[in-house]
């Protein structure tokens, strides 16, 4: 019988190995940066290609299938999950880091996770039940329970109200002062994730993100071993905008004592 997941899946990595060409191409290139809600939230035209790209794609293949994108949202689209297999996307996950250099793309579907960090050229898969993936070879999360031997990751945003900016800085120095090895942002969220899920940090955890920056790399994590957890430590809520992920629940649950949350729209709120 044919494993119409696996056919998906495999459409998804060759649709992102093809964004991937557009965004290696658009580094070498000019690029034309936009700004969407303020002047550090910024889009670019090859993102709004790439998410085209995919869109049609998986159109073509999968007529039945939703989409929620991240430049669709932001064009006016729904952010809602359908009845039918919806496919999360983000064309690049890190636009800041693409506008000064380094890119990342993303691209999901509920079932699976890809995420190709193109111009390292590594593509992270994972696919519900069937382990997690870098270029092939197996993902597994670090072992360590100690917060105080952890790295852990997290990012600003793009939120500068003082009031958010302050809730960032607070939380991580109560985080810093555990104290940890150390703190690291890679400028996505997927990638980040994708370092949980490599083993290369403990957790990762931040505030404000969208389900598109999150979704493919949240079966990463979970495929390579780790936990999602929200701030109030039940389960991470992908519309929520807000996620812990970590190697396991004893770091998860230490992170959530530490921190607190600001209040995030949902991004399934009505518009
Ligand atoms: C952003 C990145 C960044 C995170 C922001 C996201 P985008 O995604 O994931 O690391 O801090 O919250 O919005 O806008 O580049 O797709």
């Amino acid at each position: 019988m044919a494993d119409l997941w696996q056919e998906a899946m495999d459409h998804a990595v060759a649709v992102a190995r093809k964004a991937g060409e557009i965004v290696r191409h658009a580094v070498h290139n000019d690029m034309k940066v936009l700004c969407k809600s303020s002047s550090v939230d910024l889009v670019t035209k090859t993102d709004q290609k790439v998410e085209q790209l995919i869109i049609d794609s998986v159109k073509e293949k999968f007529p039945k299938h939703g989409f929620i994108g991240e430049e669709s949202v932001a064009a006016g689209e729904p952010c809602v999950l359908s009845d039918n297999p919806t496919w999360i996307v983000d064309p690049v996950d890190g636009t800041t880091n693409f506008v000064h250099g380094a890119v990342f793309v993303l691209l999901f579907q509920l079932e699976f996770g890809v995420v190709y960090s193109c111009i390292e050229d590594k593509m992270y898969t994972a696919r519900r039940g069937k382990g997690a993936f870098c270029n092939g070879d197996p993902l597994q999360v670090s072992d360590q329970k100690e917060i105080n031997q952890s790295i852990i990751a997290t990012e600003f945003g793009s939120n500068r109200d003082p009031e958010v900016v302050d809730v960032i800085f607070s939380n991580m120095r109560k985080i810093l002062c555990l104290p940890v090895h150390g703190i690291r942002g890679a400028g996505s969220a997927a990638i980040n994730m994708c370092m949980v899920a490599s083993g290369c940090v403990e957790a990762y955890y931040e505030i404000g993100i969208h389900c598109w920056d999150i979704a493919a790399a949240a079966v990463i994590v979970e495929e390579a071993g780790g936990v999602l957890m929200d701030f109030e430590g039940g389960p991470m809520d992908l519309m929520s905008r807000r996620i812990i992920a970590a190697n396991n629940k004893t770091i998860a649950e230490r992170i959530v004592n530490e921190i607190k949350a600001y209040p995030a729209i949902r991004d399934d709120a009505p518009l």
